[in-house]
């Protein structure tokens, strides 16, 4: 402990110099505190076992490795050595100095923002908004609308993540407000504290095509740590690459293949939980059930685990959905209040989710070492070739594929983080599909029409995808009206000058500075679409261009390739999955397990709405929920015969 607590002073020591220490600092902290964490555990087990354990005894196979993926180079050989001399399973040293330090695949060394960039920024701004200097960005200032309560009522909301009730409405919708008063590229300033808001093609192509080394998720990473760690979503830079290479040959074709028999085994479920609905003349809330069926999706497909939550309420499902909603009260949270050491031992909401997290976590640990322990490793190819199992989960194929060594906390963070991006995202976008396709009984029809032309009275497979083009533009239609999430979050690691995209403007980015590029805004802008509010898939169809915006190539239907309208044909005016390197993994799945669930439940059902559609109202989150929930009755269609199962 002493060794330990020396290091702590060292640590805070560094912390104050923050020029010359300060990367090594990042690095070492982060190792230093799981370090830490496991010296407590061993401090309580040898309160009731005599003789503590040796601290180079101590079995750190499971930490955080920030080697894993560089075990290469000159730098590898003196880490191997030093690991030699220690006896040591992983980095760990007082006396590393940043030479070690594993540089990026590419041979590029890592960039970190310092404290001294987002005080160089914040100084900026207080010169600008209090002194009248000019401004360092070029981007014009927006002004939020003063809140009106009282003091202690705006301090109950910022801490508890109210920003929705601060702002006056959800923030997408707040950001589209200031789009139509200051144009495509403005700053959002709290305080000092402020984000650069672009709402551009042209500029959102170049931040998310750029190279990934240059932006980071910034304000989200801090967010999502506890959650997902190092997961893809979060990832910094360096970690990203590594485990990029390694997740995206697991969603090759023949698993998307055999995910197609899953997608339709977990919505017969679903069926029979409408089918009882329908008989009974009962109200259903649609936005729940999806929500129910994408999670029996991603668990079954991601780690082999059955949540079943279609048919049954589970502590486990609860734990999920505590995780998630505490997810994005962070993330529209002014104060990261869950950093302040009293606010997280003492209020109810932490303490519960610290709970929740634990009981989730157990099970991804417990599936991890069972994965471990009957794996059977083998190449990528032959992975891939490999019949489909009575385990074809992702969890699976990552274990066992050779020479990949990730940490069981990785592996953790890698399928925590595929649960929460794969499973209210498809959800939502099936709630907005039905949501506008049973306020338009024209295209509904036709969309029926199409299915029962290909599918007859066969479930979906994977070559009928192709063929259900309506339905697969009526997803992309939803995407465009709801984007999940409504913001993508990045932080700029260099300086960098944005094109001006027909806005006049010469925008920098200063090293540090917080973006937000606002999907909502880009996907309903009259300049980058037709009649932008309306609901007409057959949109997708019909080349869209606007000289005004220059650079911008407009949307081109020629060049649609794959199974959606993507970034590509639109020039990145429509960015369903994102886009550039940072693009989501899961596009392929999610666009496939939507058109799977609406093919099946729109032959099988009639859908009519409880109350108005007025009546769903939305709301903001990580993804755009409904404000109300979508009730529905249902009505079970005449079938000339029910479905057989595709045999794959
Ligand atoms: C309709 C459903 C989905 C939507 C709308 C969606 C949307 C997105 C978007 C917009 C991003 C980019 C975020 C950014 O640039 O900051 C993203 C990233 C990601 N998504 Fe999805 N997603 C969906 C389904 C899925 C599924 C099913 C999975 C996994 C099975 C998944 C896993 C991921 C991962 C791991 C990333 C991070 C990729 C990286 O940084 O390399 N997503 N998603």
């Amino acid at each position: 402990m002493i060794l330990v607590n020396f290091q702590i002073r060292l640590l805070k020591a560094f912390n104050y110099s923050p020029i010359k220490f300060q990367k090594y600092n990042r690095r070492y902290y982060s190792l230093l505190t799981s370090r830490v964490a496991q010296e407590k555990i061993l401090e309580d087990v040898s309160s009731t076992n005599p003789g503590p354990p040796k601290l180079n005894s101590i079995d750190l196979s499971d930490a955080e490795d920030l080697w894993a993926g560089n075990m290469h180079g000159f730098d590898w050989e003196l880490e191997k050595a030093r690991r030699k001399v220690f006896g040591m399973s992983t980095a760990y040293s007082p006396f590393r100095m940043d030479y070690w330090k594993p540089l990026t695949e590419d041979g590029q060394e890592e960039k970190n923002v310092s404290v001294l960039d987002s005080l160089y920024i914040m100084t900026t701004n207080i010169l600008q908004f209090f002194f009248g200097m000019q401004s360092i960005d070029g981007a014009p200032v927006a002004e939020i609308q003063p809140f009106t309560g009282t003091f202690s009522n705006f301090v109950a909301k910022a801490m508890t993540g109210n920003l929705e009730e601060l702002a006056g409405g959800p923030l997408f919708l707040m950001l589209e407000k200031y789009y139509k008063k200051y144009g495509a590229v403005f700053k959002l300033a709290f305080g000092p504290r402020s984000f650069i808001v672009i709402s551009n093609p042209v500029m959102a192509k170049h931040i998310l095509r750029k190279n990934p080394l240059f932006y980071d998720k910034g304000v989200l990473a801090d967010i999502l740590e506890e959650i997902m760690g190092k997961g893809l979503i979060p990832a910094d830079p360096a970690t990203w690459k590594v485990r990029r290479k390694a997740i995206v040959p697991g969603f090759h074709a023949r698993w998307l293949n055999r995910m197609i028999q899953l997608f339709a085994e977990c919505n017969l479920e679903l069926c029979s939980v409408l089918d009882a609905a329908a008989q009974r003349n009962q109200k259903v809330e649609m936005e729940s059930l999806f929500c129910s069926v994408s999670l029996d999706i991603i668990g079954r497909a991601v780690f082999n685990y059955e949540f079943g939550s279609v048919t049954k309420e589970s502590p486990v499902v609860k734990s999920v959905y505590s995780c998630l909603r505490e997810a994005e009260r962070r993330s529209t949270s002014f104060v990261p209040y869950w950093k302040i050491p009293i606010v997280k031992d003492v209020l109810d909401t932490q303490k519960e989710f610290k709970a929740n997290m634990k009981v989730l976590n157990d099970i991804l640990d417990e599936l991890i070492l069972l994965a471990h322990k009957t794996a059977v490793k083998a190449e990528v190819e032959e992975l891939e070739l490999r019949e489909p199992t009575e385990d074809p989960s992702l969890l699976r194929f990552l274990v066992d594929m050779r020479g990949e060594n990730a940490t069981s906390k990785q592996l953790r963070d890698d399928l925590m983080t595929m649960l929460i991006a794969g499973h209210e995202t498809t959800a939502a976008v099936l709630t907005w599909s039905l949501f506008n396709l049973v306020q338009k009984p024209k295209i509904l029809q036709e969309v029926r029409e199409e299915i029962q032309h290909v599918l007859g009275d066969r479930l979906p497979t994977y070559e009928d995808l192709p063929k259900l083009k309506l339905l697969r533009y009526v997803l992309a239609e939803a995407l465009r009206l709801y984007p999940e999430p409504p913001l993508l979050i990045r932080r700029a690691l260099e300086d960098d000058y944005l094109p001006s995209g027909g806005t006049g403007l010469n925008i920098k980015l200063s090293k540090g500075t917080d973006v937000f590029i606002s999907t909502w805004n880009l996907h309903r802008s009259p300049e980058y679409w037709e009649k932008p509010e309306e609901f007409d898939p057959h949109r997708w169809e019909r080349p869209f261009n606007n000289p005004a915006v220059e650079g911008w190539e407009g949307y081109k239907p020629e060049i649609m390739n794959g199974l959606y309208p993507s970034e590509i044909p639109s020039d990145f005016a429509f960015l369903p999955f994102g886009g550039g390197s940072r693009k989501c993994v899961g596009d392929q799945f999610a666009m496939m397990e939507s058109c799977v669930t609406l093919a099946i439940l729109l032959r099988r059902y009639d859908f009519q709405f409880v109350d108005s559609p007025e009546h769903v109202g939305i709301k903001t989150g990580a993804t755009i929920h409904t404000a109300n929930g979508m009730n529905m009755y249902v009505k079970n269609m005449v079938l000339q015969a029910p479905e057989t199962m595709p045999s794959i």
